[in-house]
């Protein structure tokens, strides 16, 4: 979840305020980035959910092009329900991924709740010169996204009992999956604009890319990567709330083709847990991912328009 714009203080050491991904702040010519997260279980595992969401807190320091330092844990619980083992699991998940990170954990913070939360406060540093900003794609740019879509759903279905842990092994690899290559990647392809799909949405993150510029998104459907068996899914009813209030909020701003299916409006507004980059270059620099062998897909380009997202 985003800040919402309009909060900045007008300091000139605040490179980035609220509205992007971290905030960027300049102290002694280093560019620090901060960012926090917080989220409720969405595996059942202990270890593997401290895991999931540390890369989830991580994420943010990725897409505004930094490298992560240090963590705080911000972590709720039930003292009376809960074994202090459940917790001490689910930091141990949080070490492992913070340690492929190259980032520490050197503090945190527990407080009463009746359900489990967990997240991290993440501070890293950034080139202030090389900062990837979520706005700023230009006419022509190619839309590139590193990880299949449909996270909200396996996980719902995970929850409404339709599904076992080992069905959504993939959705599970893929929220354990750092942005730190694609990361390093758009700032080697020169990337114009990048952003991490989380709560919003594929459509969500997209509209706040394009929206109040003089660009629209044009993102091809069938060129979307998608989580095996998630429209099964969705058929299926496991479509999480947050994916109809996506869709309710950020309509307005999308031109959906008429062939597009309500079903399919709602995973791609399906909410994402430790998605992929939402990135757009130059086709010049096309080549840096190409060959990189990293997972991405050229799902649009974009082009002349009044900062609307067009689906076809
Ligand atoms: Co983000
Ligand atoms: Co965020």
């Amino acid at each position: 979840m985003h800040i919402p714009e309009g909060q900045v203080s007008g300091n000139v050491e605040v490179l980035v305020g609220p509205g992007d991904d971290a905030g960027v702040y300049l102290i002694n010519g280093i560019a620090l980035v901060e960012t926090v997260d917080i989220i409720t279980p969405l595996v059942n595992d202990p270890f593997t959910f401290g895991a999931i969401s540390a890369c989830n807190s991580l994420s943010d320091v990725y897409a505004m092009g930094g490298k992560p330092l240090s963590s705080l844990a911000i972590a709720g619980y039930p003292s009376c329900d809960y074994e202090p083992s459940v917790l001490k699991e689910v930091i141990k998940g949080a070490i492992e991924i913070l340690r492929k990170s190259n980032a520490v954990l050197i503090g945190g913070h527990t407080f009463e709740d009746p359900e489990l939360k967990f997240g991290l406060s993440v501070t890293g540093i950034v080139n202030h010169k090389m900062i990837l900003r979520a706005k700023g794609a230009e006419e022509g740019d190619l839309i590139l996204l590193t990880k299949p879509i449909g996270t909200g759903i396996q996980t719902t279905a995970l929850k409404g009992g339709k599904v076992a842990d080992s069905n959504i092994k993939e959705a599970v690899d893929w929220m354990l999956t750092l942005n730190d290559v694609a990361s390093m990647l758009a700032l080697d392809a020169k990337a114009t604009a990048c952003t991490d799909v989380t709560g919003f949405g594929l459509m969500g993150h997209a509209v706040n890319m394009a929206r109040e510029s003089s660009i629209d998104f044009v993102i091809q459907k069938e060129r979307i990567p998608v989580l095996e068996n998630t429209l099964i899914l969705i058929d299926e009813g496991m479509v999480p709330e947050g994916a109809y209030n996506n869709l309710r909020f950020f309509q307005a701003e999308i031109d959906f083709a008429s062939y597009i299916s309500d079903e399919e409006k709602l995973l791609l507004s399906d909410p994402q847990t430790s998605g992929g980059l939402l990135i757009t270059l130059k086709e010049e620099n096309l080549a840096v991912f190409e060959k990189s062998g990293i997972f991405f897909s050229i799902i649009g380009k974009v082009q002349k328009g009044c900062g609307r997202i067009v689906v076809k």
